[in-house]
């Protein structure tokens, strides 16, 4: 366990994997999620599962996990195929000795696999960019923000700075989300069976009530925020340690064949 001691707090890092499963499973309920961490990603995460805690965790997560049922991996997994598919045609174009951001083209994909398979839209060019450009955008200031809060200084240009990138992000997705609360308003029913219909059909057991517009879009953000940002990050540094190791380059692709 590593631990950074900082005049506002002390940070914890736990790699340990029995205590990460004390954590987040045994004694979930004795470690709720920080406060800091719902203010800092308000802006673009809204209230979803991934900052919330008690009572309204739950039936969000009630909520989640029905979509999640629904949509389960052997109908969205041919959506991801075609993701892949898409990112080989447009590595082909630059693959001729130069370099290039392999970061971008990460991001890139595993958000177009969260464009098809949460929204059954793909994710055009220009929106894929900006979204990678606004996300960088948004992590600088929000570590700025983290730290002067860390502090217990509450500076409103810190909050502001975070807030612009990541309105741009919530427009793009709150725009599709919005065409299809209206298209299942006018027709009564939804003939796509992804993650989105499963957020909107989902109806909590306890209270009897769905999702509304408003915490929908913010789960939609979550879930894209949250499932595109780690698997880039994890796919990009995957293959920088490849690209040291010719011999696992040469096991790996035997193993995938
Ligand atoms: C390499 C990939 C990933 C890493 C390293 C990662 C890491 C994490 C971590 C550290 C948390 C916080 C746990 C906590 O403090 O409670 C978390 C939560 C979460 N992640 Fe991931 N994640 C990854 C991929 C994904 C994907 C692909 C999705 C969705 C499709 C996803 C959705 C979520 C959700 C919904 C939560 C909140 C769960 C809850 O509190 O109920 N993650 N993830």
């Amino acid at each position: 366990m590593g631990e950074i001691r900082q005049p506002g707090g002390t940070v914890f890092m736990v790699n340990e994997p029995s205590w990460v499963r004390h954590i987040l499973v045994g004694e979930a309920r004795s470690f709720p999620k920080h406060d800091l961490m719902h203010q800092l990603l308000e802006p673009l995460l809204g209230v979803s599962i991934f900052t919330t805690n008690g009572a309204i965790w739950e039936r969000q997560r009630r909520l989640v996990d029905q979509a999640f049922e629904q949509a389960r991996l052997q109908l969205v997994f041919p959506a991801m195929q075609e993701s892949v598919a898409a990112l080989l045609l447009r590595l082909d174009k630059v693959a001729d000795g130069r370099d290039f951001e392999v970061d971008g083209e990460m991001t890139y994909v595993t958000a177009d696999v969260m464009f098809r398979t949460i929204l059954s839209e793909t994710l055009a060019e220009a929106d894929a960019y900006s979204i990678y450009e606004s996300f960088l955008l948004f992590q600088k200031h929000a570590q700025r923000a983290s730290l002067l809060l860390m502090y217990r200084i509450w500076s409103w240009p810190a909050r502001f700075a975070c807030r612009k990138p990541a309105q741009m992000i919530r427009r793009i997705l709150s725009e599709i989300i919005a065409r299809r609360f209206e298209e299942v308003k006018q027709s009564g029913s939804s003939p796509k069976l992804d993650i989105l219909n499963g957020l909107m059909q989902a109806v909590d057991p306890v209270a009897g009530d769905r999702f509304t517009y408003q915490e929908t879009v913010d789960q939609v953000c979550m879930l894209f925020l949250a499932g595109h940002e780690t698997s880039a990050s994890a796919l990009a540094w995957s293959l920088y340690l490849l690209s040291h190791r010719p011999d696992l380059q040469v096991r790996m692709r035997e193993e995938i064949r």
